[in-house]
């Protein structure tokens, strides 16, 4: 079988499509096919492998940016992967992702992210689970306890809180590992998509200040669909719960223990469901919930510019390090990381030693742990991700540990 493949042309879109809907799910009523100015998907580059004629596997690279140790960082973002039914198993899997992912790195990306229906199928692409999108489901009444805040209010969001609204989201994604910037389709925050009639939202809620000094200010934001009915079966849906302060916080909560007498329960789309939980649960007196979780693994594609363009504790240090994995070879490689009060570069060192025995050395899913924030330096060691000399675990860890990994846009 010879395989060919290359980004998918305007006039394969319809067989394109017919695979992603047979992997995923057929509508009763199929989706409209695409049309001439929909292609490519905004934002997306479509990769197909063919035999001959035929379609035999597809994916989308879309083109995000993610934050990562307070850096912008481009990510090829990866979804829709499919193979058609009958020709799962002959390995057109890896030349297709192989061909996708040289291309975004070509074009920029130092990551690549994606939710895997089976972290497996990606594991021997080098990708590893860093974290993970979660749905957690809270008895409205156990809201009902949250302590009241203190120099808060909350009112309906309105276009003109867009860029405050923008600002709160940035403040917070920035802090931590993994958040797509939302600059990019489709997740923008554009005010006709949050608060315009398609928006599907049913209002989005701001938590403001009330302190003298920063009276007025957004401290806090939540998008929330009421749903259908009023008895406790019922759940109010929350795509974003997004506060600054503990007291903006306690004033969303609020808002949404509010409909203790005509909903049951709260379904808060967030991440770091138990450990490392975002900052807004912790103000929850309760660990009441259940959770589905949809693991985030990532994959680094550019060691230099992934590493090189954090930003670091302002410590002094120079650490030796190299990545080597059979399974990645594009990622092998020699480098010593020097920091110097937290600027940071990445100097070649050569090609990936022969033994790890002069310096540690990571696999590709140890480094995308790693460079996570995901794992420490031992535990990397006792799944066999970090071998080498341990001399320099603890600075390591503590260069890269800092920032809890969040995601809150599911693709
Ligand atoms: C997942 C899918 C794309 C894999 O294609 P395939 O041709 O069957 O893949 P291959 O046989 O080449 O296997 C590639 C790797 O994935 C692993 N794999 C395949 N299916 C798997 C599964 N369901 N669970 C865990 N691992 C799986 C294989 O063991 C292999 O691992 P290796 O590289 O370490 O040897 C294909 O089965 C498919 O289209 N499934 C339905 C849609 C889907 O689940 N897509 C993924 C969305 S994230």
């Amino acid at each position: 079988m010879s395989l060919d493949v290359r980004t998918v042309p305007f006039a394969s879109a319809p067989a394109y499509q017919r695979l992603g809907l047979e992997a995923f799910g057929m509508p009763p009523t199929p989706p409209p096919e695409p049309a001439p100015e929909e292609w490519p998907p905004a934002g997306g580059t479509p990769w197909g492998v063919w035999d001959g004629d035929e379609l035999v596997a597809r994916a989308l690279v879309r083109s995000f940016t993610s934050w990562f140790h307070g850096s912008e960082v481009p990510t090829a973002g990866l979804a829709g992967v499919t193979v058609a039914a009958e020709r799962r198993g002959e390995g057109a899997l890896r030349p297709l992702l192989a061909a996708a992912l040289a291309d975004a790195r070509a074009r920029g990306a130092a990551v690549s992210t994606l939710y895997p229906s089976s972290a497996g199928i990606y594991r021997g692409l080098g990708y590893e689970v860093v974290g993970s999108y979660d749905d957690v489901r809270i008895p409205v009444a156990a809201l009902a306890s949250v302590r009241a805040p203190e120099g808060v209010r909350t009112r309906r969001a309105t276009p003109a809180d867009m860029p405050a609204v923008r600002e709160v989201y940035r403040a917070w994604a920035c802090a931590q590992n993994g958040p797509l910037t939302r600059t990019e389709d489709p997740f923008a925050m554009v005010a006709d998509d949050m608060l315009g009639p398609g928006s599907g939202y049913t209002g989005v809620t701001v938590a403001v200040s009330t302190r003298p000094g920063s009276a007025g200010d957004v401290v806090g934001f939540m998008s929330w669909t009421r749903g259908a009915g009023h008895d406790r079966t019922n759940t109010v849906e929350v795509d974003d719960l997004v506060a600054l302060t503990p007291d903006a916080s306690r004033a969303l909560w609020r808002v949404l223990g509010s409909f203790t007498a005509v909903a049951g329960f709260v379904e808060v789309a967030t991440s770091g469901a138990w450990t490392g939980a975002d900052p807004s649960r912790l103000v929850l007196p309760d660990h009441a919930g259940s959770v589905r979780s949809r693991p985030y693994m990532l994959r680094v594609l550019d060691v230099p510019l992934a590493l090189g363009a954090a930003r670091l504790p302002a410590i002094t240090a120079r650490v030796p390090f190299a990545v080597a994995d059979p399974r990645t070879p594009d990622i092998a490689g020699a480098w010593t990381l020097e920091v110097s009060d937290g600027a940071v570069r990445v100097v070649a060192d050569g090609a990936a030693p022969e033994s790890s025995a002069d310096r540690p050395t990571f696999t590709s899913a140890g480094l995308a742990l790693s460079y996570a924030g995901a794992a420490s330096a031992a535990n990397l060691r006792l799944a066999g991700l970090l071998t080498g000399p341990s001399a320099y675990d603890a600075v390591w860890d503590a260069l890269w540990r800092g920032r809890d990994v969040h995601v809150r846009d599911y693709f």
